[in-house]
């Protein structure tokens, strides 16, 4: 049966697992496994703009023996002309796997129920699924493992980046500690995943209004933009909002001594983080970076090949 990936807990933890450790081996041997060979292409649709994600993923699939076809979704039929469904129908024919960056999930959900092959989410509203394998993939670079070290996001809790991060690192076993204002709750259905994967590997879930509680004693710290793409017009209420949630080196001070500081990016300096902290000696984001290339080829060899 067809695989898709349009949430983090779309795979199980042992598949997470198996996917970071292919990552791994694939950064050692970037051209090694060719499972696009033909070339085979893959449609990569953006509705959202995007640096990190068109470049890893068009790279990606090159890599992979594959063609990168990229589709801004305003300049085709999708959307106002087309259906998703019909979309889906017609793609499938000519593409071994599409990956979408929109707005609602809903969309990728509806693409992934017309199509025949593996549809991956590269950022909704709600989740950024392959950006959390990037971030794992990073966090055991730099720390040696996963499974009970702690991470606090810091910030926009209702996002897809907190969302993301609560199931895909429950997942891993590590204890996620989420610090957002009461108003900016993340999803309820992340929130209920999270708690569940936490239970069975006894790790901790805590949402908390408190920055200090959460970063005290971290190995991870995370933040995101206070303004997801789609928000821009709630840029001077969201920033008053999260008065008090900027990552500042002070703060840096209560993580743990060898805490890492990661940011998906574009980082806003002075909003969501400092320049000292992003910028200075606990910074791993442009390996996060890089790391997109790496985990997102490792997830499109395990949907290609488990199909
Ligand atoms: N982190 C991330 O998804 O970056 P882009 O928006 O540049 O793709
Ligand atoms: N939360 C951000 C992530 C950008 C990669 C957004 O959705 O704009």
């Amino acid at each position: 049966m067809v695989r898709h990936f349009l949430r983090d807990d779309d795979i199980t933890p042992a598949e997470q697992q198996r996917i970071l450790d292919l990552a791994i081996a694939m950064k050692a041997d970037p051209y090694g496994l060719k499972p696009l060979a033909g070339p085979q292409s893959v449609a990569l649709i953006f509705d959202k703009t995007s640096t990190r994600t068109r470049v890893s993923f068009s790279v990606g699939v090159a890599d992979l023996g594959g063609n990168p076809l990229i589709i801004q979704s305003g300049e085709s039929q999708l959307g106002a002309k087309e259906s998703i469904a019909d979309t889906a129908r017609v793609l499938d024919r000519m593409v071994s796997a599409i990956v979408w960056r929109t707005f609602a999930q809903s969309n990728v959900e509806e693409m992934a129920e017309h199509s025949r092959v593996p549809v991956i989410n590269s950022l909704t509203d709600d989740f950024h699924p392959c950006q959390l394998l990037a971030d794992l993939l990073t966090v055991h670079e730099r720390l040696g493992r996963l499974a009970g070290l702690t991470v606090a996001f810091v910030g926009d809790g209702s996002s897809n980046m907190a969302n993301s991060y609560l199931v895909a690192c429950a997942m891993a076993g590590m204890n996620v500690r989420l610090a957002t204002p009461t108003k900016y709750q993340p999803l309820s259905s992340a929130l209920s995943s999270a708690r569940e994967f936490a239970t069975k590997s006894q790790s901790e879930v805590m949402v908390t209004e408190n920055v200090r509680d959460a970063m005290t004693g971290a190995d991870v710290v995370v933040t995101d933009t206070w303004i997801s793409m789609g928000q821009e017009s709630e840029k001077e209420a969201r920033v008053a909002d999260f008065s008090g949630y900027t990552v500042t080196s002070d703060l840096m001070e209560l993580a743990d001594p060898a805490a890492i500081f990661l940011h998906c990016l574009p980082a806003y300096r002075g909003y969501e983080v400092d320049a000292d902290v992003i910028d200075g000696p606990h910074s791993a984001v442009w390996d996060e970076a890089e790391n997109r290339l790496h985990a997102q080829k490792a997830l499109m060899h395990f949907l290609l090949t488990s199909a």
